[in-house]
């Protein structure tokens, strides 16, 4: 029911943080892996490991923001292992501006990362899924999908945006077979909250509001991955799952 043997897993944000522990999670579950991110050195850092695994890799290097063609890019992403299966849409981006701060160019950036490419990518992928009558895609949500924290309003909007968007996909295309649906984690020790773990007393805060008492270990994403991405979750879709400790729920 978890086997994800012969199935291909496109994983944007493969480079570092979630994207690359759920590259690696999809790979220990037998999928082939089209590992996307702009570090070229981090992208081959991925790929050695889901080798190691036994599952095959390819990168492609892509920034996503810029004029990086989509259409190009679902085109390359099906020619090594077929059409792509499973949609990871995880690269994201928090700049954790002062609302003052921010400028048109910083909001488009974010919401075109966190919420444009992971609807144009998906659709770009919906064709060769359908074909399959089988697909998934796989959002990420955030806390702030619901809760709003300083400095994050266009981070906010973007993750409320994919909530929504999560719900769309799935009514647009689960009756082909695709099933959408989102994590939303909540705070793991990646790239992106860097500035929120060097600090130990906001960090033991966060903690503190979780039911079970502690933040997110990397791997306490690998569970709920795969099983959005396999059979085991085939009557689920449209759905924005907490993997926050109890956070959202207290
Ligand atoms: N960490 C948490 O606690 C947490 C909580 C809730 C939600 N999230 C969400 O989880 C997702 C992954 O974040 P993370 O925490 O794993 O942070 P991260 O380690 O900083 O990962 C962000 C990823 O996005 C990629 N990326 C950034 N800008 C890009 C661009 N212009 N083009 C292509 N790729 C780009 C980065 O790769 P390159 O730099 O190599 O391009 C990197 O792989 C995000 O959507 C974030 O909002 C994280």
């Amino acid at each position: 029911m978890f086997d994800l043997t012969g199935k291909t897993a496109l994983v944007t944000g493969a480079t570092s943080g979630i994207g690359k522990q759920q590259a690696i999670a999809l790979a220990k579950a037998g999928a082939n892996i089209v590992a996307v991110g702009r570090r070229a050195d981090r992208l081959s850092e991925t790929c050695e490991k889901v080798n190691a695994f036994g599952s095959n890799a390819v990168s492609i290097q892509a920034d996503l923001t810029l004029d990086t063609s989509l259409e190009k890019l679902a085109i390359d992403a099906a020619s090594h292992f077929g059409a792509i299966d499973i949609l990871c849409n995880t690269a994201g981006v928090n700049l954790r501006q002062a609302v003052d701060d921010i400028s048109f160019e910083s909001w488009q950036q974010t919401i075109d990362l966190n919420l444009a490419v992971p609807f144009f990518l998906g659709r770009l992928l919906v064709p060769g899924m359908r074909e399959k009558g089988w697909g998934r895609i796989i959002n990420v949500a955030s806390l702030q999908s619901t809760r709003a924290f300083a400095n994050g309003l266009p981070y906010g909007a973007s993750k409320g945006g994919i909530s929504q968007l999560t719900r769309a996909m799935a009514e647009a295309w689960s009756s082909d077979g695709i099933n959408a649906n989102a994590i939303a984690p909540g705070f793991f020790p990646t790239e992106l909250t860097a500035p929120v773990f060097e600090d130990n007393a906001a960090l033991q805060r966060l903690a503190d509001n979780t039911a079970i008492g502690r933040n997110g270990n990397m791997e306490d994403l690998d569970g709920i991955t795969v099983f959005l991405a396999s059979d085991a979750s085939a009557y689920i879709t449209g759905q924005v799952i907490g993997v926050d400790g109890g956070f959202t729920a207290k």
